[in-house]
């Protein structure tokens, strides 16, 4: 019921009705006024800035922001079939894990406002700022996949945020490698694929992605206040997080649909056209130690070929390289 009231506010905010009246909730709904003052309180705990102006009704005041369940409008065939959200969490990944292992649905998405133990890359940690960022992590199950075709995910899902996100706040957006979204050289967000199944039969991968979003100088630690920054802080002013999850719900979703009905093909066109790391130089670590060259292509299956400077080719499908 919650759901259904918060969903007539958003819609009323946005159809520039200035109130909402009680009258046209209860007879909508079928409940009473003192039913809907209670639903109303309910909400605003869970962090609705509800204004009751007497005779006249209730105004959603921060409806563009709120990522609440009937908030958020999803215009998706696949993403978002199921959607939870969760104020705090140890981490949307782990959280998708868990319920992707009980048969969660393909299109889960899990959102935190906060997170306790965001995990990176590599073993890394991700810095999460409650109510100022975007944390979510989504299951996806495509069909008769190897498991060690899973990483192809990872461009696919880079491709649709980088569109999503260069078309909603008009930043120039570039992708490092494999998974980082970058500003003006400056990390705004990751992406962090993890997959279960069998070597033969993917069964499910959570793709989280985390983004810095309204996030002040203030809000960065020290130590990443020169490599990081934030939507916020590129365009000088905040943008409604609610809209530009909805707008980054919507490429994931025609994305991962053409990639089901059309292959990798296209989308990895896009990927590479967009990727900082391609035509640079580079270094990267692995078994022979730090080796330095030029990142050349990308290969079908996503990973980085790069000319090292010895005069070998190598091809690195995990890992990190630094642009030098
Ligand atoms: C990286 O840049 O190394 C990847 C960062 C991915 C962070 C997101 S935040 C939502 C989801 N939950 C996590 O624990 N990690 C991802």
């Amino acid at each position: 019921m919650q759901e259904q009231i918060l969903s007539m506010l958003v819609d009323a905010a946005e159809n520039g009705d200035i109130c909402l009246s009680g009258s046209k909730i209860a007879e909508q709904l079928g409940i009473s006024r003192a039913a809907i003052w209670k639903h109303m309180q309910t909400l605003r705990q869970r962090g609705a800035v509800l204004e009751a102006v007497p005779k006249k009704g209730y105004t959603l005041k921060n409806g563009g922001d709120l990522l609440l369940p009937g908030a958020v409008k999803f215009k998706t065939k696949v993403i978002g079939r199921s959607y939870t959200y969760m104020p705090y969490i140890d981490s949307t990944n782990l959280e998708a894990k868990r319920r992707a292992r009980q048969g969660a649905p393909e299109g889960l998405v899990v959102l935190a406002e906060d997170q306790g133990a965001g995990r990176g890359r590599m073993g890394r940690q991700w810095h999460s700022v409650a109510g100022k960022g975007l944390y979510f992590s989504v299951v996806l199950r495509p069909p008769d996949m190897p498991l060690h075709q899973a990483p192809l995910l990872t461009p696919v899902v880079a491709a649709a945020v980088r569109k999503a996100l260069a078309t909603h706040t008009g930043l120039e957006v570039v992708i490092k490698w494999p998974n980082d979204l970058l500003v003006s050289g400056r990390k705004l967000g990751g992406i962090l694929l993890e997959a279960g199944g069998e070597a033969d039969r993917l069964s499910y991968g959570v793709i989280g992605i985390g983004l810095n979003v309204n996030l002040a100088p203030c809000d960065l630690p020290p130590a990443l206040r020169e490599t990081a920054t934030s939507v916020l802080i590129e365009k000088g002013q905040p943008v409604r997080r609610r809209l530009l999850f909805q707008d980054i719900l919507t490429y994931l979703d025609e994305y991962y649909l053409h990639y089901l009905a059309e292959g990798s093909g296209g989308i990895l066109a896009e990927y590479k056209s967009h990727c900082h790391t391609l035509g640079r130089r580079v270094s990267l670590q692995d078994d022979r130690g730090i080796q330095v060259g030029r990142a050349v292509e990308l290969a079908g299956d996503g990973s980085l070929i790069v000319q090292l400077d010895e005069g070998d080719i190598t091809v690195v499908r995990a890992g990190d390289v630094h642009c030098l």
